[in-house]
């Protein structure tokens, strides 16, 4: 019976990912490098990864010596990329909760994968937050108003 719950629970983590932001898909692999190329990610920047799934650009932005926090809201995702980066400890912090209500202003990077009906909420949330000179990659998606600063081939990055 705990089994069956703690399933359910693990599993209903997927469902209200897709209410909160995007169901679980991941970057594809190759692309995961492409992108912080893109962004010229550097060494000591702050990386904030808003949906960080099992937590692949988090080890990725760690692995160029930047700084990173990843956000995560449904437990199974949150704690395989817990036990991906805990190696990285304190440079890699991957944090149970709903990105929505945290801040990014610190971020010299922000990276989001999420639905299209979320594009304007994280437009909003990034103009209001993200510091001057800071970058943000949407992957798949793009923001509805803002200008693109570049395109890759699978993602938008703009500048604030
Ligand atoms: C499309 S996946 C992208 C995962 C990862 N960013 C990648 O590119 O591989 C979106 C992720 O965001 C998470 N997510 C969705 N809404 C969220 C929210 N409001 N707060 C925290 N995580 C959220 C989902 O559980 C999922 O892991």
């Amino acid at each position: 019976m705990i089994v069956l719950l703690i399933i359910t629970l693990l599993l209903l983590g997927f469902v209200v990912a897709g209410f909160m932001g995007a169901p679980w898909v991941p970057a594809r692999k190759n692309d995961v490098e492409l992108m912080l190329d893109d962004v010229k990610l550097k060494k000591n920047e702050l990386f904030v990864e808003l949906g960080c799934g099992d937590g692949r650009l988090i080890s990725a932005a760690v692995k160029r010596g930047a700084r990173a926090i990843g956000y995560e809201i449904n437990p199974l995702l949150w704690l395989i990329a817990v036990l991906r980066n805990w190696r990285q400890f304190p440079m890699a912090k991957i944090k149970l909760g709903n990105f929505w209500a945290k801040d990014v202003s610190n971020a010299d990077v922000v990276m989001a994968f999420l639905m299209p009906k979320f594009m304007k909420k994280l437009e909003l949330k990034t103009n209001a937050e993200m510091k001057t000179g800071a970058r943000l990659v949407s992957y798949i998606f793009k923001l509805p108003s803002k200008k693109q600063f570049k395109q890759g081939a699978h993602w938008t990055i703009y500048k604030f």
